[in-house]
């Protein structure tokens, strides 16, 4: 099957090898900024876990199984609409996250199962391109963003093979390194395995506090690094406290605008440019970054 962004879509996966680094965080962050440069961004958070991101953005649906959801698209046994399965909070489209992506490998399985006992191929890692394509969401959305889980499995193939691309929180740590110096040789197996290519659009280091060794660690990446963004604690944790993106969180529950954390703004609204620039994609309506007076054309 062809790349999901045949028709000009910036597509791409927040991942790294490592849990607590920033996927999720990035992924919402990097959708808001999107969203408010006038593109349409559908996220599909992937991560059964809790602090998820639903929850960051505050789009928390009920997780009962008999309410429909993507796992049951993705096993062929929807109980409704695509589109129904979509929450909208600050232009960012996005589907909630769902109790039953807990058990994604083996709903897949079964599926396939059936299927090949009917004579039927299932390919158990395409199936979130198959239904992001039969809804026409190329068509409709400018930009996909997933937010799989840490581990190998399912959800993370699922999200590479609909996007091909990733952006790659990093922690500037030994321990980061080793998550970096791991991935190349997890693309390959990922390319291999699923039989697409796979590309880095770029690593976003995060946490940032200018020490020699992590200057160092930072030299060593070989992926673009169009932003640093340094340790911002407490922007982020009244992110997850008022379930809402940075944007939000500084126009709307800051008594008062600090520049650091507008510069931290600036660099979202710069990673989005970026990466939309790498297939070409214009935002028709980009703000000067981290302008929170920006007017958002919808
Ligand atoms: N720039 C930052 N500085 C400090 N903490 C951050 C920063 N960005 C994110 N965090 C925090 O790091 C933790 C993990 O982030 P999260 O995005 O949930 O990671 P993951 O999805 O990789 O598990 C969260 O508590 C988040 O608020
Ligand atoms: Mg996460």
């Amino acid at each position: 099957m062809d790349a999901i962004h045949d028709v000009s879509m910036l597509a791409y996966s927040t991942y790294s090898e490592a849990g607590g680094v920033g996927k999720t965080t990035t992924a919402a962050n990097l959708a808001a900024a999107h969203a408010r440069a006038g593109l349409k961004p559908l996220v599909v958070p992937l991560d059964p876990q809790d602090g998820d991101l639903s929850r960051l953005l505050g789009v928390d649906a009920q997780r009962t199984e008999s309410v429909d959801n993507l796992v049951r698209h993705m096993i062929r046994r929807p109980n409704g609409e695509f589109s129904d399965l979509i929450r909208t909070v600050d232009g960012v489209d996005i589907i909630p996250e769902h109790n039953m992506l807990s058990d994604l490998a083996e709903y897949l399985q079964r599926e396939k199962d059936q299927a090949e006992a009917m004579g039927e191929a299932f390919g158990m890692h395409a199936q979130l391109l198959r239904v992001l394509r039969e809804a026409g969401v190329p068509e409709e959305y400018d930009v996909l963003i997933c937010d799989p889980p840490a581990t190998e499995g399912p959800h993370l193939y699922n999200a590479i093979h609909a996007t091909r691309s990733l952006v790659i929180p990093v922690e500037p740590s030994a321990k980061g390194r080793a998550a970096v110096e791991g991935l190349e040789s997890l693309v390959a197996g990922l390319e291999e395995q699923l039989d697409v290519e796979v590309g880095v659009l770029a690593a976003v280091p995060i946490g940032f506090k200018d020490t020699r060794d992590q200057r160092k660690i930072l030299d060593e990446i070989d992926y673009p690094l169009p932003e640093v963004i340094g340790e911002r604690s407490s922007l982020m944790e009244g992110c997850w406290m008022e379930q809402c993106s940075a944007f939000t969180y500084v126009r709307e529950h800051r008594d008062r605008r600090r520049d650091y954390e507008l510069e931290t703004l600036a660099q979202y609204d710069r990673i989005a440019r970026h990466l939309e620039e790498s297939v070409g994609l214009e935002a028709p309506n980009p703000p000067e970054p981290g302008d929170l007076d920006h007017e958002v054309i919808a």
